[in-house]
């Protein structure tokens, strides 16, 4: 089963917001990681045919997309960044009438609606109204009526967004198992959302595909390149002028700078592992060194 995007673009106007995106998909988690406004929902809106592209096809196993019609919408589930739910619904009617929406028989909503609440963890809650849910509850149940329809390709934009870490990591191990045999499409700003559980990791910047990779080998890029140095205050804005500040501690009474650069930026800076996250303050570094989070 595979998915691919040939030479994808986006113009609203003379506004260029994806750029001739070229990828193919496979059964798994692909995490997209881009700043606010990179082409993240709009790249997930064209996979999800709400939108269409200005250029480009995309084609799944072989058939263009536009010639399958309904039979690739079959296909998709689709959680969008914001998601409307019928908050005077409970969980269990909310899935009904979404089945219903989506063509499934009676007989088959009962099933699915049981399995997709068990899925997700709530079969509990199955009575209780969505619009009293928590946050990360109202997530699983986006994800849960994404899922009546087995789709094999699953476009999750934000899922985490506004998440307590509890709820991010139950969500991400949710979306981690389901992806053995679909393929899941992830967007995120949270680094740590991905990094476990991705096949590959896309970052996307300005509407361009610039990295597609293994988290493991994005990492590689930036082996060596990861450093920390405890310094005093009087040298951190120095330091920031010069390098890629992507961090700064307070430890013991001195200053723990996070730098990201090719060579040794201090006498005393020591190499480190790099994370993923630096990998992403690598490229979206704008601003980063200036407001690199003070750690008290
Ligand atoms: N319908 C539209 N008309 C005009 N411009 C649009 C439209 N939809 C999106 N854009 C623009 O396209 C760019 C990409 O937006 P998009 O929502 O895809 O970004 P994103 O990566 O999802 O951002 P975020 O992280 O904030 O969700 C933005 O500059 C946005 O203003
Ligand atoms: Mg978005």
């Amino acid at each position: 089963m595979n998915l691919i995007l040939d030479k994808i673009s986006k113009c609203f106007g003379d506004k260029i917001v994806l750029d001739d995106i070229s990828l193919e998909l496979t059964p798994g988690v692909y995490g997209i990681l881009g700043a606010n406004g990179s082409g993240k929902t709009t790249l997930m809106r064209i996979l999800a045919t709400v939108m269409n592209p200005s250029s480009g096809h995309i084609s799944f196993n072989g058939q263009d997309i536009n010639d399958m019609e309904h039979r690739y919408r079959e296909l998709i589930g689709y959680l969008p960044q914001q998601v409307g739910l019928y908050k005077s619904f409970t969980a269990e009617k909310f899935l009904s009438y979404i089945a219903y929406l989506k063509g499934l028989t009676k007989a088959e909503t009962q099933d699915k609606v049981t399995e997709v609440l068990d899925l997700v963890g709530l079969s509990e809650q199955r009575k209780e109204k969505v619009g009293k849910y928590s946050g990360g509850m109202k997530r699983r149940i986006g994800i849960a009526q994404a899922l009546l329809n087995d789709p094999k390709l699953l476009i999750v934009d934000e899922p985490t967004a506004g998440l307590d870490p509890k709820e991010r990591i139950r969500l991400r191990n949710l979306l981690s198992r389901i992806s053995s045999h679909r393929i899941v499409l992830l967007s995120t700003h949270i680094v740590s959302d991905i990094e476990y559980i991705a096949k590959e990791v896309l970052i996307l910047k300005e509407g361009q595909l610039i990295q597609k990779d293994t988290p493991q080998r994005l990492l590689n890029e930036i082996e060596g390149k990861v450093w920390t140095v405890q310094v005093s205050e009087g040298e951190i804005l120095e330091l920031q002028s010069k390098y890629k500040v992507v961090n700064i501690a307070l430890v013991r009474e001195k200053y723990e700078l996070r730098i990201l650069s090719d060579t040794r930026p201090h006498i005393h800076a020591i190499s480190e592992v790099p994370h993923l996250e630096d990998l992403y303050l690598y490229h979206f570094d704008e601003g980063a060194s200036q407001d690199a989070a003070v750690k008290v």
